[in-house]
């Protein structure tokens, strides 16, 4: 499809601007009427279009906002439908090819450009050649760890951080990039680690930090996906497998882990952004980190998940209503990293667990990992809250990262004050 294809978008952008061409827009729309709810569903399933939020078009509801990207292509036809039914809409986003366009600009370039490497979006290409130098450039601190493969054969590599040889540290795993149109998700990975690096001996919390912890940083757990994005369709989530019995491709990794799989809040329809997959870990990639975690669990006592939009610091459980054995203590954590975020950088953040704050979301990474027993378990939803939503632009990336890692860093050193964290050669704490 032209209006799908990255290369036709970038020369759209300027025929939009001259008037030749529709852009693609993003439109924010919320029904009053059942009727009205009928209508979106059906837009949003029949029209080329890109649900942004809610997440399925099940989730659309009364008086909840909608927001949803139209390509070029039928940018005018929906909005005439829209308007035949009295259906008010407000236009959020009405050059988003520009968007796409300023996205993906500059990529390029010399990698080593200095510190503005890390506030541009990056092709799968670049990602892996920067994996490649990190892990040279630092051969003492830096380990890439082949974790396991995508469906098309891609190396997922996550990179080891171990600042010091200290025996027996504690580690925290971030995955970033389950869904591929996330593209803020990769940014982060690959601020955090570089920011780590740098300020190791330096900011005296990161100092504190990586004395007493090793990372381990997945930075694109869904490179197919991620590629697709860059390549097809920027508005792409699931993983790229095909599926028996359909044409319709891909499953929603975040559905698809073992946590009251594939209940309410996922679906069972391949054809859905929110396809379960055929059976818990069917998926290359969501198995590839299952196992590493199932492997590593004994030193693993943080999990973090990267997402965007929305600024939210989600906690289990998303799988179900139920509160997780240790709620109190995990809202604590995500409600003081929310009261710093807004102290620092003036932003809200909304916190809790997922079922409540959001939707149920059965199957996903963080309910799984807890379950396991990793009991610091969390979803970092990124900037912004709908403005650009996917789209961010390059120069928000800088905020977006440093408010995530400020969330980082106040959780870390709250986990690193439990007493049962042991961490290192240090000697466990007095129970308090
Ligand atoms: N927006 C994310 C999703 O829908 C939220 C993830 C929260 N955690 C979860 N287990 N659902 O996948
Ligand atoms: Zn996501």
């Amino acid at each position: 499809m032209l209006a799908e294809c990255i290369e036709s978008s970038i020369s759209l952008a300027k025929a939009a601007r001259d008037g030749l061409y529709f852009s693609g827009q993003v439109l924010s729309i919320t029904p009053t009427t059942q009727e009205q709810v009928e209508i979106l569903k059906n837009v949003s399933t029949q029209y080329e279009t890109g649900l942004w939020q809610p997440v399925s078009p099940h989730n659309i509801k009364e008086l909840k906002q909608v927001h949803l990207y139209l390509p070029g292509n039928s940018s005018e036809t929906v909005k005439n439908l829209l308007q035949r039914h009295n259906i008010a809409h407000e236009v959020m986003l009405p050059n988003a090819d520009e968007i796409i366009e300023m996205q993906m600009r500059n990529d390029s370039g010399d990698p080593r450009s200095g510190s503005t490497f890390y506030y541009r979006y990056h092709t799968l290409e670049d990602i892996y050649d920067w994996i490649n130098r990190t892990a040279n450039d630092y051969p003492d601190k830096v380990k890439a760890i082949l974790v396991g493969s995508s469906y098309e054969k891609r190396p997922l590599y996550a990179l080891k951080l171990s600042l010091n040889n200290r025996p027996n540290k504690k580690a925290m795993w971030i995955d970033c990039g389950i869904h591929a149109r996330e593209w803020i998700s990769p940014a982060f990975c690959l601020f955090f680690v570089h920011y780590s690096l740098s300020f190791y001996n330096v900011n005296t919390e990161m100092t504190q930090i990586l004395d007493n912890m090793d990372f381990y940083v997945l930075p694109v757990m869904n490179p197919d996906g991620y590629k697709y994005t860059w390549t097809n369709r920027r508005m792409w989530r699931k993983n790229r497998s095909p599926q028996k019995g359909t044409s319709c491709i891909g499953v929603d990794l975040n559905r698809n882990f073992d946590a009251n799989w594939c209940t309410t809040g996922a679906s069972s329809n391949p054809c859905d952004e929110t396809y379960c997959g055929s059976f818990p870990e069917s998926e290359p990639e969501s198995q590839a980190v299952a196992n590493f975690l199932r492997s590593h669990k004994e030193s693993i006592q943080i999990y973090l998940s990267i997402h965007s939009y929305s600024q939210m610091l989600i906690i289990p459980y998303s799988c179900s209503m139920d509160e997780a054995e240790n709620h109190s203590e995990l809202y604590e954590m995500v409600k003081t990293a929310a009261d710093e975020i807004r102290r620092y950088y003036r932003n809200t953040y909304t916190y809790g667990a997922g079922a409540h704050i959001i939707y149920l979301a059965p199957g996903g990474s963080d309910d799984w990992a807890y379950n396991l027993g990793i009991k610091y378990s969390f979803t970092f939803e990124l900037q912004d809250r709908g403005r650009y939503g996917f789209l961010l632009p390059p120069s928000h990336i800088q905020g977006a990262c440093n408010e995530a890692l400020l969330a980082v860093k106040t959780i870390v050193l709250k986990v690193m004050e439990k007493p049962q964290a042991s961490m290192g050669s240090r000697q466990a704490g007095p129970a308090a």
